[in-house]
């Protein structure tokens, strides 16, 4: 019998720079459920393959990697996330750009996505589970209660990721972290395991010019209407 069946899941898929972060985070604290941000899950594969001296294109190494991985995920005194490897906090690591560009090659590698799979589905614990991905609803958890595509336009996600970067004191232009996420969207849409696209059964919700509080109450609102 597979109890966690019984368990809802939200999923929150959309390219980079929708919000879906953020947005999944305040949903699972308004609702109380757990979090699994996933793509951290692909960042570690990728920190932990340059630290173990593996090559981004080596699927059968990186899959055994991806099993191996002793990963835990804690919260910080002042409430901030921490992401630890093998006891180690890797968390600046993990959000680096280098993680991220790391993280879309290696999730183009159907074994390493195979490998990652039972460990995403773990995650699906009661009361419920807010999922943040690319594939959360169409693979990972395609049973899920509410399925929701997050999307706002290639200017306004490069303006944000911008920010970000900035607020960080990392320096770099616009049009730069523009040519990142462009090149990012294309490899996460076009790969052939998994492409990042809104399941059949997904609402489509554009967070273009709303402020990340009305984006989570029309989620919540839909969770309310189930
Ligand atoms: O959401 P993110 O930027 O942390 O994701 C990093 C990369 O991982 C992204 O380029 C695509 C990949 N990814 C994926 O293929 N499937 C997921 N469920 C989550 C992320």
């Amino acid at each position: 019998m597979n109890l966690a069946a019984g368990i809802p899941v939200i999923a929150i898929d959309g390219p980079s720079g929708s919000g879906k972060g953020t947005v999944a985070r305040s949903v699972a604290e308004e609702l109380g459920w757990h979090l699994l941000d996933s793509g951290a899950l692909y960042r570690l594969v990728a920190v932990e393959a340059v630290n173990k001296g593996v090559a981004l294109d080596d699927g059968a190494a990186l899959a055994k990697l991806a099993a191996g991985l002793d990963l835990r995920f804690t919260s910080a005194a002042d409430g901030g996330e921490r992401i630890l490897l093998a006891g180690q906090d890797v968390t600046a690591e993990v959000r680096s750009e280098e993680a991220g560009r790391g993280a879309s090659a290696v999730a183009g590698i159907e074994a390493v996505r195979a490998a990652l799979l039972g460990r995403q589905q773990a995650f699906r614990v009661a009361p419920g589970l807010v999922a943040d991905g690319r594939d959360m609803g169409t693979q990972v958890f395609a049973d899920a209660l509410l399925k929701v595509f997050l999307t706002a336009t290639p200017k306004e996600r490069a303006k944000r990721r911008h920010k970000q970067l900035n607020d960080k004191g990392i320096d770099v232009s616009l049009a730069a972290v523009s040519r990142d996420i462009v090149g990012r969207d294309k490899r996460d849409s076009e790969r052939s395991v998994a492409p990042l696209r809104p399941a059949d059964d997904a609402r489509l919700l554009d967070s273009s010019g709303k402020p990340i509080d009305e984006v989570v109450q029309i989620v919540l609102d839909w969770v309310s209407s189930i």
